[in-house]
């Protein structure tokens, strides 16, 4: 089999590393792919969000089977495109991905439904935003724009200033476009979050093991949101209580839900879940592998991919046994200097051949090949990733491989997993 895999970052990465350790496959695509993706597969220069670039390349190199990693093309519809021309998915239909691309149709559909989340209400109009938040006069309060933003369209002000000044951005001068046309303002949760992504072929949901973002830019959950600066699985946190009660109250009612209304869900959804003192709640929903945490949970995956990838198509996914390693896994994000602000490109990395490093797995996220040097061409640049026998020993690999590996600016966080081991000890 030939595989193409749409997108172009450390997930992708991560999925084409498992995709390329399946038995029925003989080569791997990538579209767009980066430097680093480049010595696992070919890499061909059609933008993720092209579908009808991607329908054509799929053709092109008569690929037999596409992977559709990234949110923005399939909320746009890139599988039912795909699905269209005759090519076999991975990925859910765009009516599906909705529960990731409108947050006023996730809120809704959990409220409506009863699965565990914050309060909130949805506003088209900045003026009545300000008045609710003003007359309700609770901080922090969480504002989200309703459409994609790059996982930057939530912000929580601790005072009214800051509302006000983020209402404008999101509403009125619409950093994040027609995303912003609608925000939820909803109640501020606290605990710890766990990140559970699931397998579902829209009859039986089978998740993932558990993982743990950090998605502050600083040491000690500080500083700018962030894509994620680094990833740790299994989550402590998530207990086998815990598994059991997002099983019954949130996982299997939103596959129900989404069935019951017409939009059945069929690939990787992703629950942002945080344990608040009244229960799991869901923060949100992804519809694709979440990033960087994909890089922290496929590493432990032992079933074959493509296996799951066919159940999930064929709609047999409860007939399959899916095996995970008990191996702790890690991945610490080294970043441009700058980054989640602007930064510099184009920056030589040292110290990997080829890419990689001796025990660990180094996943690209933001790198090219530039006159045959290794560069820096984002934010997030690589996912310095181990498996270890626990936490603290894969840990212990991560930050040591990333020692050795320098470019100008490089900035990392030195605790990443440190809130998972704090409960272990
Ligand atoms: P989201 O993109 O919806 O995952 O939100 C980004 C981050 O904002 C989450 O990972 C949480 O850390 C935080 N967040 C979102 N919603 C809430 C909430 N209702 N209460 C507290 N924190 C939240
Ligand atoms: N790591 C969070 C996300 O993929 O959106």
């Amino acid at each position: 089999m030939k595989v193409l895999v749409v997108g172009g970052g450390g997930r992708e990465h991560a999925l084409i590393r498992k995709i390329k350790e399946s038995k029925r496959v003989d080569s791997v695509a990538c579209c767009p792919g980066n430097g680093g993706i480049s010595y696992d597969a070919e890499c061909y220069s059609v933008s993720a969000t092209d579908i009808d670039g991607v329908v054509a390349l799929a053709k092109e190199i008569s690929a037999d089977f596409v992977v559709v990693a990234p949110d923005d093309p399939l909320v746009l519809g890139m599988v039912d495109a795909l699905n269209e021309a005759g090519f076999a998915t991975f990925g859910p239909k765009a009516n599906a991905a909705i529960i990731e691309g409108s947050k006023v149709f996730s809120k809704n559909l959990m409220l409506k439904y009863g699965i565990p989340t914050a309060e909130y209400k949805v506003f088209d109009n900045p003026a009545e935003v300000i008045d609710y938040i003003r007359e309700k006069n609770e901080f922090p309060t969480v504002i989200k724009a309703d459409g994609l933003a790059l996982g930057k369209g939530v912000i929580i002000p601790e005072t009214l200033d800051e509302a006000i000044a983020g209402v404008k951005e999101i509403m009125e001068d619409k950093i994040f476009g027609a995303s912003g046309n609608n925000v939820v303002v909803e109640e501020f949760l606290t605990g710890p979050e766990v990140s559970v992504l699931a397998f579902t072929d829209g009859k039986c949901v089978k998740p993932m093991v558990s993982s743990m973002d950090h998605k502050r830019a600083l040491d000690g959950d500080k500083g700018l949101n962030t894509g994620g600066m680094g990833t740790v699985s299994p989550n402590p946190y998530y207990t086998d209580e815990v598994a059991k009660e997002c099983m019954e109250k949130i996982f299997i009612p939103t596959i129900k839900a989404m069935n019951a209304e017409g939009r059945t869900f069929k690939g990787c959804l992703y629950f942002g879940l945080m344990i608040t003192p009244k229960g799991p709640k869901v923060i949100e929903y992804n519809c694709r592998f979440g990033d960087p945490e994909t890089q922290v949970v496929l590493p432990r995956l032992k079933t074959d991919i493509m296996d799951i990838f066919d159940a999930i198509n064929s709609e047999t996914l409860s007939d399959l046994d899916i095996e995970w390693s008990d191996d702790a896994c890690t991945c610490v994000i080294m970043a441009s200097g700058g980054y989640p602000k602007s930064y510099p490109k184009g920056i030589e990395i040292t110290g990997l051949t080829d890419g990689q490093l001796d025990g660990v797995t180094v996943y690209h996220a933001g790198t090219a090949i530039k006159d045959g040097k290794l560069v820096t061409s984002g934010g997030r640049v690589l996912g310095v990733t181990a498996l270890g026998s626990d936490l603290e020993d894969a840990l212990a690999k991560s930050y040591a491989a990333v020692e050795k590996i320098n470019f100008d600016g490089a900035h990392y966080r030195k605790d990443i997993g440190k809130r998972a081991l704090d409960l272990l000890r």
